[in-house]
């Protein structure tokens, strides 16, 4: 049985006054429901304070992304080594890092290596843009971007995989439950190729674009989908809550 999982990724939004206030929102509510691994990724400089007020409770904490260096001449950078003491997940080659920031496939293996390396959990995204979706590609691309993203690791243990299709990404345009489940099933079925059976069977694959209170069931009711990677949403208490707690329920019950 995978346990399922919902983590909230709040981008470049909040203060650390703000995020303080957030987290405590939600704290009591969210640290009571059980049968769900519960994550949220506040900015690089609220890690602290938030993991601070979450410290002894259910909930999990996780970076955006991260260097894959441990340390150097890389103004501006986080590496692994000062994250590791901080959260335990960080979410690597998510879709606005590829587009915005060029991260590559080989810069994305680096990070997923670098994570394990030193004990963090990647939540790796992969996801087709619009163009690629209209053109029928979408099981190509990801299968691309899991070749890539997994070259030289030898072991799933720690990871998740986040399938978020570009075009669903904050456009309030989600995918189906059907077609998420579909292209969700495929990104397993290659995972049995590359490891085994068991492995891809264990893994634990969310989708994520534009996941809200209302359609989160849609998608906890697919089989093979194993939670949620939020954006939006994850910013309201109440959402967030409510999208876990869903999920809890719908999960604990198949
Ligand atoms: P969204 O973002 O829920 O706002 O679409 C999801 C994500 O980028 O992980």
């Amino acid at each position: 049985m995978r346990v399922p999982i919902v983590a909230g990724n709040w981008k470049m939004n909040t203060t650390v006054g703000e995020a303080v206030e957030l987290v405590r929102e939600m704290l009591r509510e969210l640290d009571k429901l059980d049968n769900v691994e519960k994550v949220i990724c506040p900015s690089f400089i609220s890690l602290a304070a938030v993991g601070e007020i979450i410290k002894g409770s259910s909930i999990k904490l996780g970076a955006q992304n991260m260097h894959f260096e441990d340390q150097g001449a890389y103004t501006g950078e986080i590496s692994p080594v000062m994250l590791v003491d901080l959260c335990e997940f960080v979410i690597i080659g998510h879709s606005e890092r590829r587009q915005f920031f060029n991260e590559t496939g080989e810069i994305v293996n680096k990070k997923v290596r670098a994570a394990l390396r030193v004990g963090l959990k990647p939540i790796l995204c992969i996801g087709e843009r619009l163009a690629e979706n209209e053109a029928g590609r979408t099981q190509e691309v990801v299968t691309e971007q899991l070749n890539s993203a997994l070259a030289e690791v030898d072991s799933l243990d720690g990871i998740t995989i986040a399938y978020e299709p570009v075009w669903a990404i904050g456009t309030g345009k989600s995918a189906t439950g059907g077609q998420a489940n579909e292209t969700i099933g495929h990104i397993r079925q290659k995972i049995a190729n590359l490891y085994d059976n068991v492995i891809a069977r264990n893994l634990r694959i969310l989708y994520g674009g534009s996941v809200t209170t209302d359609n989160i069931a849609e998608f906890v009711k697919q089989p093979e989908i194993d939670g949620a990677l939020v954006g939006g949403a994850s910013l309201k208490a109440g959402e967030f809550l409510s999208i876990v707690k869903q999920t809890a329920e719908i999960k604990g019950n198949l």
